[in-house]
Order: C-alpha cells, then sequence, then structure tokens
C-alpha cells in the first residue's frame, strides 16, 4: 500500500529539525541536512546541490517552460493587523511562482503518495522582511498571478519556515544551528512570537546573518495545471533590540525522539505506524516527551490535528495545560483530501507560566475516525495523521 509521506516527514521536520551539525561559520544546507530531504526520490536529489554542495532551489515548475509573469509586487508593505502599537511593522513577501500539477498528471508524488495534483518546494534563502528584527508575527497564503486567494480550488498542504544562522540554536536537541520557527497547513493560523507588557518585550530574534529556507507542499484541486505563489506576511520590529528576550518553538510530534532515537516512547506501542496511518479508528496517541534545556517562561502553545482529530492534551511534566480543541465545518478547507466536514480552525492557550530546565512536555493525541472520516489517498486506504504540539516559550535574550 502507498501512503502519504508527506506531512510525516514534514513532522519530522519540525520535530527534528535539519541536523546541520554545529559550527562557527554560517550553515550550508548541505546534502545530509535539508529539511524533509527524505521526501524525495533519489533521482532529485542530484539536482538539489550545486558542485559546492550548497542547497538549490528545487521546484516542481519544469525546465524550459516560461513562468508566468505578474504584475503585483512581491514585497508590500501593508499597515499591522497583529500588533498595532505603531512601531511594528508588516511586510507580505510573494515567493513563487510555483507550478501544481493537475490532479490527473502523474509525477513522483502521485507514485509515491498515492495522490496527485501535489507540488513540492525547497527554497533556500527566501527574501527576508527585515536584516535583523524581531519577529512578531508569520502569516502564509496562497494566491494566483492576480494577487486573488487560491480558495478551495488550491490548497497549502503546508509550508515551513527554517532559520539557519551561525547563532541559532534548535531548541529541541542543542545540537544544530537551525530551527524551524514556523508551520502552517491549509487552517492558515497566524504564528504570534511577541509578548510585550511593561515589563517583558519578547519575540523571535532574525539576525543578519541568518537565512530563511522554505519547505512547502501545495495541492491542486484541478485537474489542470495552475500556477501560484506563497505569501507570508511578517509582522516585525525593526533593529537588534539587545534587551528583548527570544522567543522559541519547540515541536512535539508522533514517532521517536530526534535527540535519541533509540528511547522508547514511555507511553508504550505506538497506535499509528510508522508512516503515521492508524492502526484503528479511534485511538489516543502520546509523543515522546520533550525536555527543556533551560529555564524560561511559556508563552503558550497550540497543536495540529488532521481531519478525525477531536482533541490534543498538552502536558508539562504530568500536569495538563492545555486542551487544544478542533472546530469543524463543511466544505473544503483544513488539512484533509476527502470530502465533508474538515478541521476549521483550532484552539490554542496562552499560558505565560514558568518553566524550568529539566521540565518535559508532550501530547496526547485523541482520533475517532468514525465521527469525522479522514482523510484518504486515491485509492481510499487511510491517510497518515498528525499529531502537533507547539511551545513558545520566552528565554533571556543571551540564553539561545
Ligand atoms: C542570500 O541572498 C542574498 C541576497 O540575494 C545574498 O547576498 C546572500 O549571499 C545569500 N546568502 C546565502 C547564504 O546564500
Ligand atoms: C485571478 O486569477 C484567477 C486564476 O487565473 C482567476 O480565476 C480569477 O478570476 C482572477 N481574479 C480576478 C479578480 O481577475
Ligand atoms: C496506544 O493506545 C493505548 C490504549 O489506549 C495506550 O495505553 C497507549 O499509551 C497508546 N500509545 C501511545 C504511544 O500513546
Ligand atoms: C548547547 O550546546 C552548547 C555546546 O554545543 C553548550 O555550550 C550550551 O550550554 C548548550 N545549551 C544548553 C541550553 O544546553
Amino acid at each position: 500500500m502507498k501512503t502519504a509521506s508527506a506531512c510525516l516527514l514534514l513532522g519530522a521536520t519540525l520535530v527534528y529539525g535539519a541536523s546541520i551539525p554545529r559550527r562557527d561559520v554560517l550553515p550550508v544546507l548541505g546534502p545530509d541536512t535539508v529539511p524533509g530531504f527524505k521526501v524525495l526520490p533519489k533521482p532529485l536529489h542530484s539536482s538539489l546541490f550545486d558542485k559546492e554542495g550548497k542547497l538549490q532551489a528545487v521546484l516542481s515548475n519544469p525546465a524550459g517552460v516560461a513562468l508566468p509573469v505578474s504584475s503585483v509586487p512581491s514585497i508590500q508593505v501593508e499597515p499591522p493587523k497583529e500588533f498595532k502599537d505603531g512601531i511594528a511593522k508588516r511586510k507580505k513577501i510573494r515567493y513563487g511562482p510555483f507550478r501544481l500539477p493537475g490532479t490527473k498528471e502523474t509525477n513522483w508524488q502521485s507514485k509515491a503518495m498515492g495522490m496527485g495534483g501535489m507540488a513540492d518546494e525547497y527554497l533556500p534563502n527566501l527574501t527576508k522582511p527585515c536584516t535583523e528584527c524581531m519577529l512578531a508575527s508569520i502569516n502564509a497564503d496562497i494566491e494566483y498571478a492576480n494577487g486573488t486567494k487560491t480558495g478551495s480550488s488550491a490548497w497549502l498542504h503546508h509550508s515551513v519556515l527554517v532559520v539557519a544562522g551561525p547563532n541559532v540554536r534548535d531548541p529541541i536537541c542543542n545540537a544544530s544551528n537551525t530551527e524551524s520557527i514556523f508551520s502552517s497547513g491549509n487552517e492558515r493560523s497566524t504564528v504570534r512570537y511577541s509578548y510585550q507588557d511593561d515589563k517583558i518585550k519578547a519575540a523571535y530574534r532574525l539576525g543578519p546573518q541568518d537565512t530563511i529556507t522554505l519547505v512547502g507542499e501545495f495541492k491542486n484541486e484541478l485537474d489542470t495545471e495552475q500556477w501560484i505563489w506563497l505569501t507570508v506576511s511578517y509582522e516585525y520590529y525593526d533593529g537588534p533590540r539587545p534587551d528583548w528576550k527570544n522567543t522559541h518553538i519547540a515541536w512535539l510530534g508522533f514517532g521517536k525522539s530526534s535527540c535519541n532515537p533509540n528511547a522508547p516512547n514511555p507511553f508504550g506501542v505506538s497506535n499509528v505506524t510508522a508512516t503515521g496511518v492508524p492502526k484503528s479508528l479511534q485511538f489516543e496517541e502520546a509523543t515522546m516527551p520533550w525536555k527543556s534545556p533551560v529555564d524560561a517562561t511559556v508563552l503558550g502553545v497550540g497543536g495540529h490535528l488532521h481531519d478525525g482529530g477531536t482533541e490534543i492534551d498538552i502536558y508539562q511534566n504530568t500536569k495538563k495545560v492545555c486542551e487544544v480543541i478542533p472546530t469543524y465545518g463543511a466544505g473544503a478547507g483544513g488539512m484533509s483530501h476527502g470530502d465533508g466536514e474538515h478541521i476549521k480552525s483550532m484552539t490554542s492557550c496562552r499560558l505565560l507560566t514558568p518553566l524550568k530546565a529539566g521540565d518535559t512536555f508532550h501530547l496526547v493525541a485523541k482520533y475517532d475516525l468514525v465521527k469525522h472520516p479522514g482523510g484518504k489517498t486515491d485509492s481510499g486506504e487511510l491517510d497518515e495523521v498528525m499529531g502537533v504540539g507547539t511551545i513558545l516559550f520566552m528565554t533571556e535574550p543571551k540564553v539561545f
């Protein structure tokens, strides 16, 4: 049976980061280090890197085909929507264009995942919103050449942003100079890194040497090709702001621990297969715990489920600190490939609670595929599912 593995590998990307060895110089995204690299079939590997081993953009766009042109500006300065304090700035940046194959077209994704219409893109060194700044929020969407949103004709299956830089610390294992700072599926939630009150100012620190890599996957719903642009809207505070706290994000997900792949899951045998396919229609699945390497303040927690999910419980040590609840609605949207009701949105929890070095976090994702039928591959098999938790925490500026 062929199963969709893209989301699963996306999960691996988030939870494990790109395992780039720590080095004092600017990290290079090389053959062993591309996030989600394993999802690509071998014949594509050689096209990923130049002679020096540097990651090249990998696009689904066929060679030799003229790209559609757009008169919509690729950088749009907008009034802030999240942080309206008169100081934050907002830029919407369009990345692309990307060609989405028609759903009946054969490509490596349709063979590997059993799903037509998929396009996968790796784009290193994206245009940044600023040279050096504190990122306050990020939101992603997809639109056509004319700037109109694609609606249900094309789906934002996922988009992940990975920051790499000499001062970047992977907060999951403290083992690389990369950090996955953002992920969005079709629910297109805004991630907010900033917190401000009289005493605390915090946001995600983006340094002048830091680069951003996009790992994106988009899905066509039509049987004709379409060209789309990914838009990423950044809100940010310009400048280095050395006294601000640093916001980081730790990802929880199904599967092995990246820091210690041989460690058994303390919650027992997994209720999903190695590729994330449910073993039964109703189950709960707990993730490997993540242990915080530092003292910090938890800003908030959130989560991501596929259709069929009913709840995510997030625990700090043994205490449940949040119940993340999905809302279902009819029509296209959310993360699924079937018909009927889809997840439209997910709740999250603002916590502002202390976190001690050594504290652990894990989540328990609950699925009921009888109540909410999940996604299916083109051949009607159960699609893989995810249970992703995000822990946003603030550290002192120099901690990492
Ligand atoms: C990223 O792009 C910028 C601007 O195009 C360029 O100056 C810089 O050298 C690039 N960085 C890397 C690591 O490729
Ligand atoms: C924008 O482009 C899309 C795709 O080509 C098209 O369906 C839509 O009607 C266009 N919208 C406008 C306002 O021109
Ligand atoms: C799988 O389900 C069983 C029964 O509900 C549960 O005890 C176990 O902890 C679950 N496994 C994981 C890894 O969560
Ligand atoms: C992360 O690892 C570096 C060494 O590579 C070490 O100096 C630092 O203290 C570690 N940070 C944490 C928070 O464990």
